[in-house]
């Protein structure tokens, strides 16, 4: 970065003046000019406090563990007389978001998966979600032979934007799949009325945002299906693992046979010959069952603990000219699997990197950034290649869907100006506080 005159000046003329000031204000002076030099130009750093650490797991999931390794099996279903870890999960689930129906899965991309094929997506049918998420999300709606169709998101809230949602309905759509991103509860009520209007299943992918609540309630319980993911960075985890939770008379029942090859398991033995639907195996040990039913006990104290510090995280950098914090609402409770804000570039001199890297010497854990582009740019989307290069249902005439023409503005500036910072329970609030103080330090430095 080139050193203007100006520069110059913001770093030197506090020094300058300190040296003509007499006593403890020429002190203080000449301290606040230290500190307003950057740490990656030799200035002290602003967080001097440490994150501390997860403590993600201890002596009561070992003794989950045994208590299924004493069992005869350690299938999830085998009766769940003997077999103990599944329905303890799923009884733990009921409790923290309360849906009739709960399927224990292999992932929260298997989840989300079976929550398509239980809402009966097929060749054709629209699916309109969010460009920025995980590829997880996605990758069900294709193998059902569904079309992924994407819709803007709101500048700060990085959801789903409803008016965007509403443009993108047509005769062939069928479902929606609102993702808490960050674990930002998406604005479900617009949503939800969408769904109604147009009879339109409405699916909550909270893989980020365990213990997220919408208006008071958990996300998860407002949608007609939710999919949780258990992999090993989420809130809580099993190593890998997922769930699917529905109250629908008519997806619930379908839960179970979408996620264990079309058994019903209301009968021992098999009954995939009866129920006849095409399912893969997307079953959950016991053993991962026992592990998270003890993580699910885990949560609510984390979770409020994450909310916590996010809230305190967005006070701290608001009202800063070239920042834009996340825009969580004031009834909504976000569990911030990570903490996202925005750059206004045209505030700040210098680029996006050169601020990830000046706020990493102030010691803040973070990266530019998320995901690399939305969905849709991905090149087996750009060239229409999803099954050993060829996209049937487009070959077929099903979909006239053409990725190379899709643009999401909003999503598209949301991921070239965004900063990505780790959050998590094990840090405390005067360190979060630091990690404020580094931003406004930081953004300071960049005003333009
Ligand atoms: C929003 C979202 N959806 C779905 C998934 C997929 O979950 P899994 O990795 O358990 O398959 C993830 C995982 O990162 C995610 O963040």
């Amino acid at each position: 970065m080139k050193l203007t005159r100006r520069d110059f000046l913001v770093a030197n003329s506090a020094a300058l003046l300190a040296t003509q000031l007499p006593g403890p204000l020429a002190a203080a002076d000449a301290s606040a000019a230290a500190s307003a030099k950057l740490a990656k130009d030799g200035g002290p750093r602003a967080v001097t406090g440490k994150p501390g650490v997860r403590v993600r797991w201890d002596a009561r999931e070992k003794a989950q563990l045994a208590a299924a390794v004493d069992q005869p099996s350690l299938f999830y279903w085998a009766g769940r007389g003997a077999n103990k870890q599944t329905a303890l999960f799923i009884e733990r689930f009921k409790q923290y978001c309360p849906r009739e129906y709960v399927a224990t899965c292999s992932s929260g991309t298997a989840a989300l998966h079976i929550a398509i094929a239980a809402a009966g997506i097929g060749p054709g049918d629209e699916v309109i979600t969010t460009p920025i998420t995980d590829i997880g999300t996605i990758t069900g709606i294709l193998f059902q032979q569904g079309v992924p169709v994407f819709a803007d998101l709101g500048a700060a809230t990085y959801n789903l934007d409803a008016k965007s949602v509403e443009r993108c309905i047509t005769p062939k759509t069928k479902a929606i799949i609102a993702v808490h991103l960050t674990g930002n509860p998406c604005d479900l009520a617009p949503l939800k009325a969408l769904a109604d209007q147009h009879k339109l299943i409405l699916i909550e992918d909270c893989a980020q945002a365990w213990g997220a609540k919408y208006r008071g309630q958990p996300v998860g319980s407002i949608g007609h299906v939710a999919c949780y993911s258990l992999m090993d960075s989420k809130h809580i985890g099993a190593g890998d693992g997922g769930v699917v939770a529905s109250s629908d008379p008519k997806i619930g029942p379908a839960l179970i046979k979408f996620s264990d090859k079309g058994n019903e398991r209301t009968t021992p033995g098999y009954t995939w010959d009866k129920t006849a639907v095409l399912a893969s195996n997307y079953r959950m040990s016991e053993l991962q069952a026992a592990f998270a039913a003890v993580q699910l006990e885990r949560l609510e104290g984390l979770a409020a603990k994450r909310a916590t510090l996010g809230r305190a995280l967005i006070e701290e950098i608001s009202n800063l000219p070239s920042v834009i914090p996340p825009d969580l609402h004031a009834a909504d409770r976000g569990t911030f699997w990570f903490f996202y804000f925005r750059l206004r570039l045209d505030k700040l001199r210098g680029t996006r990197a050169e601020f990830a890297d000046a706020l990493k010497a102030e010691g803040v854990i973070c990266a530019a950034g998320y995901i690399p582009v939305p969905v849709y740019k991905l090149p087996y989307f750009q060239q229409h290649s999803f099954f050993a290069g060829r996209w049937p249902i487009k070959e077929l005439g099903l979909t006239t869907m053409d990725y190379t023409k899709v643009t999401c503005p909003e999503a598209e500036a949301i991921l070239t100006t965004g900063i990505n910072c780790t959050l998590h329970e094990g840090m405390d609030e005067a360190y979060i506080r630091e990690v404020g103080a580094a931003v406004r330090k930081v953004a300071k430095h960049f005003a333009v």
